[in-house]
């Protein structure tokens, strides 16, 4: 089954055909991320007037890599929301009229569950040469940490397309602290990779950052504080070498800091957050395991799984405690592309998939799709 996936909820115009929920036919991406450096993160408004301009390029792109016209397709997957609404509009309409001049079912797809699914991806190409794509080895039940910019959970994954929500952010996405810091400390949008090149050359125990837990036993997540401890210990490196700096102009201080200062601080505020993740999915298997629930796969998701510092962590935990007993043979996966990582619309197809596949029944050609910006739209 050929399913064409439209991506467009927030600064990314993609669109992809995936074949079966994971062979990766096609995914174009359009990244706005240069439009939106001028301001320092996303302008709704013009977010969607470049959708506008975009999405049918991007689409005739897509098509023309995979070979295949509309008529060859099965269904069309679409983001329902969250996102921004104006951006999610240029993406349902879009995908709304194909359905109806094409006939073709329309399958609407949460966000994160496409998040979800990216790590169900295998592409067809690597380093420019084709190869052959590996059908996901899926052993439910599955236990995702969705970390992005809008979003951060922890989710058990019962089944295809069942969730439950174990722990979420109480305020700032784990990208989002990302963005805001690597903001304050000059280093440009979007700030996950620019921390993470910076961090490279940083000492990670040059500042001691806190590292917020919160009750004993919650698997929520609360990541303002240290965005704001960042700050403090910014303000108070100023207010010792330029006492004559105004504090809260963020442009002025930030072209104040010596490199090795930000690098430190990339490196410190990184391995914060990254701690944190990877201490509340190993309390979240372990608190699973003894009430009997046994995990065999940890997923990572999202704009931050691309972090090598997260994936190293993890990976580095679980062999530890394998070692030591405390959990069994459980395996570590994240997308097998760093383009399955962030907003791309193979992860909304392989959704759609999945998510027709359990009720063919519920989905029709010639159907509207309304955008929602709520997290519980189904
Ligand atoms: O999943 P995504 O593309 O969009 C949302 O659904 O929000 O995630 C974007 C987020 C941004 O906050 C970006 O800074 C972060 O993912 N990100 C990273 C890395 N690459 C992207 N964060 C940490 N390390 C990275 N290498
Ligand atoms: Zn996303």
């Amino acid at each position: 089954m050929k399913i064409l996936g439209i991506e467009t909820s927030c600064d990314e115009t993609s669109c992809a055909i995936v074949e079966d929920g994971y062979r990766v036919l096609a995914n174009v991406i359009y990244s706005q991320i240069d439009l939106h450096a001028k301001t320092g993160g996303v302008v709704p408004e013009v977010a969607a007037r470049e959708h506008v301009l975009k999405v049918t390029p991007v689409l005739d792109e897509c098509l023309s890599k995979a070979n295949l016209t509309l008529d060859d397709l099965d269904a069309i997957a679409i983001t329902k929301g969250p996102g921004l609404i104006s951006s999610l509009i240029i993406g349902t309409e879009t995908a709304s009229v194909i359905s109806y001049l094409k006939n073709k079912i329309l399958i609407p797809v949460h966000h994160v569950t496409g998040h979800v699914y990216a790590n169900f991806l295998s592409p067809m190409m690597k380093d420019g040469k084709p190869v052959e794509a590996e059908e996901p080895n899926i052993e439910f039940p599955i236990l995702v940490l969705t970390v992005s910019g809008g979003h951060n959970e922890i989710l058990l994954m019962t089944d295809h397309n069942e969730f439950q929500i174990l722990g979420e952010t109480r305020d700032d996405a784990a990208g989002e602290a990302f963005d805001k810091v690597a903001r304050i400390l000059g280093l440009g949008y979007p700030g996950g990779p620019k921390i993470s090149k910076a961090a490279e050359n940083g000492n990670k125990n040059a500042f001691d950052l806190p590292r917020s837990f919160l009750e004993t036993g919650s698997l929520d997540f609360s990541f303002s504080g240290l965005k704001t401890a960042v700050l403090t210990e910014i303000k108070e490196y100023i207010r010792e070498n330029f006492p004559d700096e105004e504090l809260n102009n963020y442009e002025a201080i930030s072209s104040k800091l010596p490199e090795q200062f930000k690098s430190d601080m990339a490196a410190s505020f990184q391995e914060a957050v990254v701690d944190v993740l990877t201490e509340k999915l190993l309390q979240a298997y372990l608190t699973l395991k003894s009430s009997g629930t046994n995990i065999k796969q940890l997923h990572l998701a999202g704009g931050v799984s691309a972090n090598t510092r997260l994936r190293e962590m993890i990976s580095q935990k679980v062999e530890t405690l394998k070692k030591s007993g405390e959990i069994n043979d459980v395996e570590v996966c994240y997308p097998k592309s760093l383009a399955f990582c962030t907003d791309n619309a193979a992860m909304i197809a392989s959704a759609g998939y999945y998510v027709y596949m359990k009720n063919p029944k519920a989905f029709k050609a010639h159907s509207n799709i309304t955008p929602t910006t709520s997290f519980d739209i189904f």
